[in-house]
C-alpha cells in the first residue's frame, strides 16, 4: 500500500484539503489533485503532498493523477459538470486499476429530487457503483460551514437569513468528515459497498443554532426564516450559480420536509472519535464570525 499514493481530489477545498491533512498525519502517501496551484496547493506541499494539478473535466489529467494510485476520495462542487467529472474518473479508475473511491454525495441524493444537484449525486452514485472500483457513498447532511457563510452581524446582532422554517439538522464539520474519509481510505475492507449518511451529533433547527452561537460569541444572535424566493435574490446578489441557486432552493424545501435531520453514531464508530458540536466549531472558528460593524 505505502508504493501507491492515495490520490485526494478537490484538495484545496473543505474536505479533501482536511482529508490530505488526515492521511498524511498518518504517515500515509497522498497525492492532491488540485484545480490550480496557489497558497492552498503550497501548504498541501509543505506538508508534504505530492502535488498533480488538472480539471476533473479533463479525462487525460484524471488518468495521469490516477497512475499508480489504489485508492482516491472524489469530490466535485456544487456546479454543472458533476456527471461527466464521476463518469471520467470512473473511467480514469478503470484504466489506472484504481480499487476503492470514497465518493462524497448528500443526504438529499435520490432518484426523484427537485434539484438538479441532489438527482445527479443519485447518478454519480450509480456510475461509480458500476464501475470497477469498490464505492463507498458518504451523504452528509448540511455542513457547519454554512455558518459562517450565510452570517451577517449588522446593528450589534448576528443575524442567519435561510429559508429553512422550523425544520431541524445537525450541522456537521468538514474536518470531522475528513476523518472518516481518511479513516476509510486508511482501512478500506469493511466500508466497501456501503453508503453512510453524516451527520454532527446534535439535531437542532436555526432558532437552536442562533442561540448557541450567541453564547459562544456573546453578541445576540437569530435566525430569520425566509422564503426560498428571498434566499435566491440574496445568493444572486453574492454572484452564485444558477445551479447553487436551484439546487439550494430546492433543498430548502427537502429540508423543511426533514429530509436533512437526524444524527447517529457513524462518526465515532469509524473514526474513534465523535464529531464536533455547533458550539465546539463556532469556538474553534470564531474568526469566521465578526462581531464589529
Ligand atoms: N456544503 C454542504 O453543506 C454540503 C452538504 C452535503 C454535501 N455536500 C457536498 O460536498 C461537495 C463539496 O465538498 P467540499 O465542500 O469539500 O468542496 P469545496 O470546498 O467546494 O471545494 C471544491 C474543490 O474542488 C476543486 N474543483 C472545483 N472544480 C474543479 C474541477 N473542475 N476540477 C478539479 N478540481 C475542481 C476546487 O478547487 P478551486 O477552489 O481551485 O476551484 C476545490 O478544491 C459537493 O459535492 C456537495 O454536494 C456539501
Amino acid at each position: 500500500m505505502s508504493d501507491h499514493p492515495i490520490l485526494i481530489t478537490g484538495a484545496t477545498g473543505k474536505t479533501g484539503a482536511e482529508a490530505a491533512r488526515d492521511l498524511l498525519e498518518q504517515g500515509l502517501p497522498v497525492r492532491a489533485l488540485v484545480h490550480r496551484q496557489d497558497d492552498r496547493s503550497t501548504r498541501l506541499a509543505t506538508l508534504g503532498a505530492e502535488i498533480a494539478t488538472g480539471d476533473l473535466l479533463d479525462i487525460d489529467a484524471v488518468r495521469r493523477a490516477l497512475e499508480g494510485v489504489r485508492r482516491a476520495y472524489f469530490v466535485y462542487p456544487i456546479e454543472p459538470g458533476l456527471i461527466e467529472a464521476t463518469t471520467t474518473f470512473a473511467q480514469a479508475g478503470a484504466e489506472a486499476g484504481l480499487e476503492v473511491v470514497v465518493n462524497m454525495s448528500q443526504i438529499s441524493a435520490r432518484r426523484t429530487s427537485h434539484s438538479d444537484a441532489a438527482r445527479q449525486h443519485w447518478l454519480a452514485e450509480r456510475v461509480l457503483d458500476w464501475s470497477p472500483a469498490g464505492a463507498v457513498h458518504l451523504r452528509p447532511t448540511f455542513f457547519a460551514e454554512w455558518l459562517p457563510i450565510n452570517w451577517r452581524f449588522t446593528d450589534g446582532t448576528g443575524v442567519l437569513r435561510l429559508p429553512f422554517a422550523e425544520g431541524r439538522h445537525a450541522p456537521i464539520a468538514a474536518t470531522d468528515q475528513a476523518r472518516v474519509i481518511a479513516a476509510i481510505l486508511a482501512n478500506p475492507d469493511e466500508h466497501i459497498g456501503h453508503t453512510y449518511p453524516l451527520y454532527g451529533p446534535v439535531e437542532m433547527n436555526h432558532h437552536e443554532i442562533a442561540e448557541v452561537m450567541s453564547g459562544v460569541l456573546g453578541v445576540p444572535v437569530r435566525y430569520d426564516p425566509i422564503s426560498t424566493d428571498a434566499y435566491a435574490e440574496i445568493l444572486r446578489d453574492v454572484g452564485r450559480s444558477e445551479h447553487l441557486i436551484q439546487h439550494l432552493s430546492a433543498v430548502a424545501i427537502d429540508y423543511r420536509e426533514g429530509i436533512f435531520a437526524g444524527t447517529d453514531d457513524t462518526i465515532e464508530r469509524i473514526t474513534g472519535k465523535p464529531p464536533q458540536t455547533v458550539e465546539q466549531y463556532v469556538t474553534t472558528n470564531r474568526n469566521l464570525f465578526p462581531t464589529t460593524r
